[in-house]
């Protein structure tokens, strides 16, 4: 359940008409609800209720600093894969030892930001990395705390580009080499084992993978204590997926998901680790448009929108569906027409969605994109010169601008022009 809903027969934010931010922002924006991601951050913090745990937010999903401080007062921690992931969690006041640091590619400085500033884990993915991990640490006279993430060779029945958890991919230490990584780790003096990392994918909606994976890790964590290992903690990734389509059947629920982490793990007697990212986040923001023109074409109509793939880049890159809807109401009963909707970008990808059904709606109408919290605008980009949109978020009946869209200057000025070049810039 999110926070925008019609009432009095216009889209609210909470208790906000949308159309009152898209006069005050401009459009296109995006637009957060804090009580959705409040919502959905407890929904995983109640679902492992009683059992020692921590909710990490992978930030990778929406990283503004507002719903980062949000989501850190409410206790959560934070799932990082990057110098400035890490520098905005600490940013966000997030305590070290609430930060787990995952990625197939830390670099030795990020290591050592990571060291020097405090963490929970790093969540190693490879043999090399925890050779270099092991090096820094050392170099700085500190322990290393580290999981290291097994890759279980399962399929996760996702989009092949958000799929991780296959022996093809490039992340984690094959579940069969486990054993033997694991005695190597405990000989280095930088490094201390704490657990075990596994994370196989995005946008699951099936249990069945999730339960696969973590029946292996929980034999898996049998032999590394038989072997003589702490294995005291176990991270079990992201990857619960959300309802973008109503029409479809909804994936399970977090309260579900928890019941089968501890059929499948309670007994083991490990604290708990995961990493939701798109389900705190996805559903808790829309993408609103503006209708710029509809244009009869041969076959087809299309509405093309001032919103484009370089703000969303979902549909292009993953085929993704987002549902499109009017923020005015549309009358009981009105009939629908399909349309392509599309972005003004000079690309053909930049379509959103392909003989959608709409209700009627005109040049100057405003639509909202759902479900685009997460994966929306920390994926954009300034392609064609289009500056990065907006974010505002709701609470209640008050909204804030979060990050402010930049003038052509600014986006202008942070390029550099060396004196070889010459000419003469207005
Ligand atoms: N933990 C790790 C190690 C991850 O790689 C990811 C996501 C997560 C947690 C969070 O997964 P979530 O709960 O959000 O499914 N850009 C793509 C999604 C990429 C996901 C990458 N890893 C999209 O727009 O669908």
């Amino acid at each position: 359940m999110d926070h925008f809903l019609y009432r009095d027969g216009a889209l609210h934010a909470e208790d906000v008409p949308v159309a009152e931010i898209a006069a005050a922002v401009g459009t296109p924006f995006y637009l957060y609800s804090a009580a959705t991601l409040t919502r959905h951050f407890r929904l995983f913090d109640e679902a492992l209720e009683g059992v020692d745990h921590l909710v990490c937010y992978a930030m990778k999903a929406a990283s503004n600093q507002a719903i980062l401080t949000l989501l850190a007062g409410l206790g959560a921690g934070m799932d990082v894969v990057s110098g400035g992931e890490y520098a905005r969690a600490k940013a966000a006041g997030v305590p070290g030892e609430r930060i787990v640091f995952s990625g197939v590619g830390k670099t030795r400085e990020e290591i050592a930001t990571a060291l020097a500033g405090g963490l929970r884990q790093f969540n190693v993915e490879s043999e090399p990395e925890l050779a270099e991990i092991d090096a820094v640490a050392r170099q700085m006279g500190v322990i290393a705390p580290v999981t290291l993430r097994v890759n279980p060779d399962v399929d996760a029945k996702t989009h092949a580009k958000i799929a991780t958890g296959k022996s093809e991919n490039k992340f984690g230490i094959p579940i069969a080499r486990a054993r033997a990584v694991y005695a190597h780790a405990a000989s280095l003096q930088g490094v201390k084992v704490v657990g075990i990392d596994v994370h196989i994918g995005s946008q699951l909606t099936d249990l069945a993978p999730f339960r696969a994976a973590y029946r292996k890790v929980a034999e898996l964590t049998g032999q590394l204590r038989a072997d003589g290992h702490e294995i005291s903690r176990l991270d079990l990734g992201g990857g619960l997926g959300i309802p973008y389509e109503r029409s479809n059947s909804a994936p399970p629920l977090p309260v579900e998901y928890g019941a089968m982490i501890r059929e499948e793990l309670g007994h083991l007697g490990a604290q708990i680790e995961i990493e939701p990212g798109r389900l705190i986040a996805g559903n808790a923001g829309i993408m609103v448009t503006q209708v710029i023109y509809v244009k009869e074409g041969e076959g087809r109509d299309f509405l093309i929108v001032d919103a484009a793939m370089n703000d969303l880049i979902r549909p292009a890159m993953y085929d993704a569906y987002h549902d499109i809807v009017p923020v005015i109401e549309p009358a009981p009963g009105a009939e629908s027409r399909p349309y392509d909707i599309v972005g003004p970008v000079c690309e053909t990808g930049d379509t959103f969605a392909r003989a959608r059904a709409m209700p009627p709606v005109g040049p100057g109408d405003l639509l909202a994109f759902r479900s685009a919290g997460a994966y929306g605008a920390v994926m954009a980009s300034e392609y064609n010169a289009r500056p990065m949109i907006p974010e505002v978020m709701v609470q209640g009946d008050q909204f804030a601008v979060i990050r402010r869209r930049p003038t052509f200057d600014e986006m202008i000025k942070r390029d550099t022009i060396p004196p070889w070049i010459g000419g003469n810039p207005a």
